[in-house]
C-alpha cells in the first residue's frame, strides 16, 4: 500500500493509474476507521480497479474547537485496517498542507446546505464541500463512495459534482448498523457504557416515525412527534431535531409520502449523532 502526504504526488498516482487503463475510486475519510468505512472500501473495489483512501480531519468542517479536538486519530490503526482491506493508496495531508498560510478559497454550497444540519452547524457544508473538491482535484477519482449516514452531506456533494462539472460517478452506500440498529459512527467510540446502551433510541425513534407512517398517519408534525418522544424518553438522550423531508430538495414536506426521508440528531453530553431512514410506503387499507 502506498502513503501520500502531498496532493502532486497522489495526483501523479492517480495519473498513473488512469495511463494503465485502471479506474480509481476514492473513499473520503476522517479517519477513526469503522466496518461502516470497511464497507465503503468494499464497494469501492467493486467500482475501481485502484482504491485511494484519504484520511484527513477537516477543520473547515467544525464549528466546535472541542469536537475537532477530541475527534479521534488513531493513524495507525487506520493505515493498518486500509493495508489489511486491499486499500492501494492512502492520502493522508496534513492541516498547513491543505490550508497553507494565504489559503482563502472555498466552495460555497447553495440552500441545500441551509437546512437541518446546516442550520445547526453553520458553515459545516461548506467546510464539507471545500475540501472534497480539493480531494477529487488531488486524488482525480473515477467514482468516490459516501455513507448514506450523512444523507445531507452526500445531497449536497451530488450537486456540488453536477454544478461544477466534476464528472465523478458517486455512489452512495446504505448505512451500516450494529445489531441494535444504531448506526456506526467515529463518534461512537466516545460514548459511555451507559450513552452507547442510551444511543440507541436514536435508530428506535426512526422505527417509530416509520411505523407511525406504515399505520397510515401522514401529518408530519404528528409523525415526527412520535419519534421525538422516543428520545425525550431516554435520560441521557437531548433530542436536536427529527425532521420529514423530501429527498431531492431536502424542504420539510406538508406531508410524509413514501420516499419521504426522516432526518434525525440528538445529543448524549458533549456527542452529537445524526441518523436518516428513508419511508417506505404505507399500509393504505387493510382488507377483511
Ligand atoms: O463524511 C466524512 O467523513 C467527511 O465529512 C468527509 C466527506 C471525509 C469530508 O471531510
Amino acid at each position: 500500500m502506498q502513503q501520500f502526504d502531498q496532493p502532486s504526488v497522489v495526483a501523479a498516482w492517480s495519473d498513473q493509474q488512469r495511463v494503465a487503463g485502471r479506474r480509481v475510486a476514492l473513499v473520503p475519510t476522517m479517519g477513526a476507521l469503522h466496518e461502516g468505512h470497511l464497507a465503503l472500501i468494499a464497494c469501492a473495489r467493486e467500482h475501481a480497479d485502484s482504491v485511494v483512501v484519504s484520511i484527513f480531519v477537516n477543520p473547515l468542517q467544525f464549528n466546535r474547537a472541542d469536537d475537532f479536538d477530541r475527534y479521534p486519530r488513531p493513524i495507525d490503526d487506520d493505515l493498518a485496517l486500509c493495508a489489511a482491506h486491499g486499500v492501494d493508496a492512502v492520502y493522508a495531508p496534513v492541516a498547513a498542507t491543505m490550508y497553507p498560510p494565504g489559503f482563502e478559497t472555498h466552495i460555497e454550497p447553495g440552500p441545500l446546505a441551509d437546512v437541518l444540519e446546516g442550520a445547526q452547524r453553520p458553515g459545516h457544508f461548506r467546510g464539507v464541500t471545500t475540501v472534497v473538491a480539493k480531494l477529487f482535484l488531488a486524488t482525480r477519482p473515477h467514482v468516490a463512495v459516501f455513507g448514506e449516514k450523512d444523507f445531507q452531506q452526500l445531497t449536497i456533494i451530488r450537486r456540488m459534482n453536477v454544478d461544477l462539472d466534476m464528472g465523478v460517478h458517486i455512489v452512495g452506500m446504505p448505512t451500516v448498523r450494529e445489531p441494535d440498529g444504531l448506526a456506526l459512527s467515529s463518534r461512537n467510540r466516545r460514548l459511555t457504557p451507559a450513552q452507547r446502551a442510551a444511543a440507541v433510541c436514536v435508530p428506535r425513534s426512526l422505527q417509530a416515525v416509520a411505523d407511525a407512517f406504515g399505520a397510515g398517519v401522514t401529518d408530519p408534525a404528528v409523525v415526527a412527534a412520535t419519534g421525538r418522544a422516543v428520545v425525550d424518553a431516554e435520560p441521557l438522550a437531548r433530542f436536536e431535531h427529527l425532521e420529514l423531508v423530501d429527498p431531492v430538495s431536502l424542504q420539510p414536506v406538508q406531508r410524509v409520502v413514501a420516499g419521504t426521508v426522516a432526518v434525525t440528531a440528538a445529543w448524549f453530553d458533549d456527542i452529537r449523532l445524526i441518523d436518516n431512514r428513508s419511508l417506505a410506503s404505507a399500509v393504505t387499507s387493510v382488507a377483511t
